[in-house]
């Protein structure tokens, strides 16, 4: 029997038509939320998703504004249009679309946008928080995975997952989520000896690694929740996950594909991290 798709496209769908509908009500009371995207450079991928995620806030409704910025730019001149940003009325959210280039300190430029505009939850004021278990913006992926496996009704309470990947964005943050709903959880990484030794025992197995098809059958507990974050191009250039998903079809108990899996989900939390920060200011400046 085939694994049941977790359709992140379907869950992201619903979720962003409560969000439009939150939009609705800002707008009827005087006030479009706001995000600005700064791309620094042009890294083809990051073209892609930054377009993305404009496109996305104007489907529902709310206002974008995406500033270019050239590849040679000093970090000076980047912090100064972040604090720019940071005064603005009518900017709810900042983004930075990562990686940077090497030149500019990309702790520095994360630290510098507002704690009540880090859509992104990177600063360390919004990684203090959620480590705390105190409200904040949640980084949008692993945000966007708590919601697919909870719309998906899979339970987390007592059950090990394990995390492949370490990263700032992903990884690290998914583990810490995943512990607050009283997961067990375990982190592997490139270092990890023997990966599959731990993956094997994962009910809910977390791909973060970003390389094409590299988890196979041999790392997969049979009835294990497959959770696929990776995006990448296979040798004919096409768009794959880490989870080699023909391999592992029928042995998972749910999978979610690429694309149409976690992809999706992490804008839909994008928009919602903006739109609560622009009902915050709302809220406030009553
Ligand atoms: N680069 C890859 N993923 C992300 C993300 O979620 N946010 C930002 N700012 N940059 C990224």
């Amino acid at each position: 029997m085939s694994s049941a798709i977790i359709n992140g496209k379907e869950i992201g769908q619903e979720i962003r038509k409560s969000v439009a509908e939150r939009v609705e009500v800002l707008k009827e009371k005087g006030l479009t939320p706001g995000l600005a995207v700064i791309l620094v450079g042009d890294n083809p991928a990051s073209k892609t998703y930054v377009a993305n995620k404009q496109k996305s806030c104007e489907a529902i409704g709310m206002f974008s504004e995406l500033i270019k910025l050239p590849e040679d730019i000093s970090e000076q001149a980047l912090l100064e249009q972040i604090r720019e940003l940071n005064d603005r009325v009518d900017i709810h959210g900042i983004l930075v679309q990562l990686p940077l280039p090497k030149h500019i300190n990309e702790d520095a430029v994360i630290a510098t946008i507002s704690p009540e505009k880090d859509v992104d939850g990177f600063s360390p004021v919004s990684v203090g928080k959620m480590m705390l278990g105190q409200e904040t913006y949640l980084p949008c992926t692993p945000y966007g995975v708590m919601k697919l496996l909870e719309h998906s009704g899979i339970e987390i309470a007592g059950k090990h997952a394990v995390i492949v990947g370490r990263s700032h964005i992903v990884g690290k943050p998914m583990g810490q989520l995943l512990l607050q709903k009283d997961a067990t959880v375990t982190y592997t990484h490139s270092k990890t000896p023997n990966l599959p030794a731990y993956t094997k025992q994962a009910d809910i197995l977390i791909a973060a690694v970003g390389r094409p098809n590299f988890i196979t059958k041999e790392h997969i507990k049979d009835g294990a929740v497959v959770i696929d974050v990776g995006i990448n191009r296979d040798e004919h250039d096409k768009l794959c996950g880490d989870v080699d998903f023909a391999d592992v079809d029928g042995i998972a108990s749910h999978i979610t594909p690429v694309p149409g899996g976690v992809g999706p989900m992490t804008i839909t939390m994008l928009l919602s991290n903006t739109v609560q920060a622009a009902e915050k200011k709302l809220l406030h400046d009553k």
